[in-house]
Formats: structure tokens, sequence, C-alpha cells
């Protein structure tokens, strides 16, 4: 394997439900493998509706069920984020229209895949993780469990990469 971290970031809208949460079930996944020195993971949101703002509340006490940490502070995904991650990864069609207008490169592009690939469920074989923020508490553990469900094939997927 690479000595190399590889750096992988989740983007969502604004940065405080979808993306932070991947970012913190991912986080847990790469601790209990113990390859958190060696895979850096990040978020970020294409809008800047929520600057410096904690995870959502009904966000993070989902994951904090779940026996996991909610941590981060929200902000706007940038250009420069294009060329310092190795891979990112985006949760709807819109977030993935918005990350590839700042790809000026083909080499750029193909860092870009949505969430919804690495789920193997049949329940979450939808083509995007839906926006929780105007619905439910139901729309907050769908989050979750999608997540947790991708993160396992996600952990696989950069394995491969990091052995290439
Ligand atoms: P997220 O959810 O993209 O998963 O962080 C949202 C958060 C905030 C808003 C929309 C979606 N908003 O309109 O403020």
């Amino acid at each position: 394997m690479s000595t190399q971290p590889y750096h992988v970031i989740f983007v969502c809208l604004g940065n405080i439900c979808r993306s932070p949460a991947a970012e913190n079930i991912f986080r847990h996944h790469v601790q209990q493998a113990g390859l958190d020195d060696v895979i850096r993971i990040d978020s970020a949101g294409t809008h800047d509706y929520h600057p410096g703002k904690a995870p959502d509340k009904r966000m993070s006490k989902t994951l904090n069920d779940r026996n996991i940490k909610s941590a981060g502070s929200a902000r706007q995904f940038t250009s420069q984020d294009m060329c310092d991650f190795d891979l990112i990864v985006t949760m709807d069609k819109e977030n993935y229209a918005n990350v590839i207008r700042l790809a000026k490169s083909p080499e750029l592009e193909d860092k870009i895949m949505m969430f919804t690939r690495f789920c193997q469920q049949p329940a979450h074989q939808i083509p995007e993780v839906p926006d929780p923020y105007y619905g439910g508490d139901e729309g907050f553990e769908l989050v979750a469990d999608m997540l947790e469900d991708g993160s396992r094939q996600l952990l696989e997927h950069i394995r491969q990469r990091m052995t290439q």
C-alpha cells in the first residue's frame, strides 16, 4: 500500500447534514480499519449557507445514537479542493453538477463520484442520498443508513486505489 496519505472529501449542498455525516461515519470505519494515518477525510458544501456552523443537531443525534461522533465546521467547496483531494464524493446530482463545473481537465473530472455507487443494499439503490434538511427524523435515519452501507465499499475502493 502507498505510504502517501489518500485524501477524500464528501460534498453536499450546505455541509451541515449529509456531507459531515459522511465524513464522520467514514472516519469511524477508517479508524476501525486502523487506516486513519493514511486516509484523510474532509467535507464541504457547494453553497455557503452556513459557514462555520456545526453539523445539524438532528444529524448529530442520529450519529450519536449509533455511537458515532459528529464533528465539523461548515465550509464551501473550492476549486483548490479539486486539486487537493484524490477523490471527491458527492451526495446528489446537483452537487455533482456544481463540482464538475469547477473541474478544468478530464483528470480532475475523473476524481468525482456519486456516493450512491458504493451502496449495496437494495433499499439504497437510488440515484442520490436524499436531502433530509426540510423533512422528518426518518430522512436523517435513511441518510445515515445509506452512508454506513456505502462506507464499506468506499473503503475497499480506496484500498484498491492505494495499491495501484
Ligand atoms: P445538506 O442539507 O446539503 O445535506 O447539508 C442542507 C442544509 C441546509 C440547506 C439545505 C440542505 N439549506 O437550504 O439551508
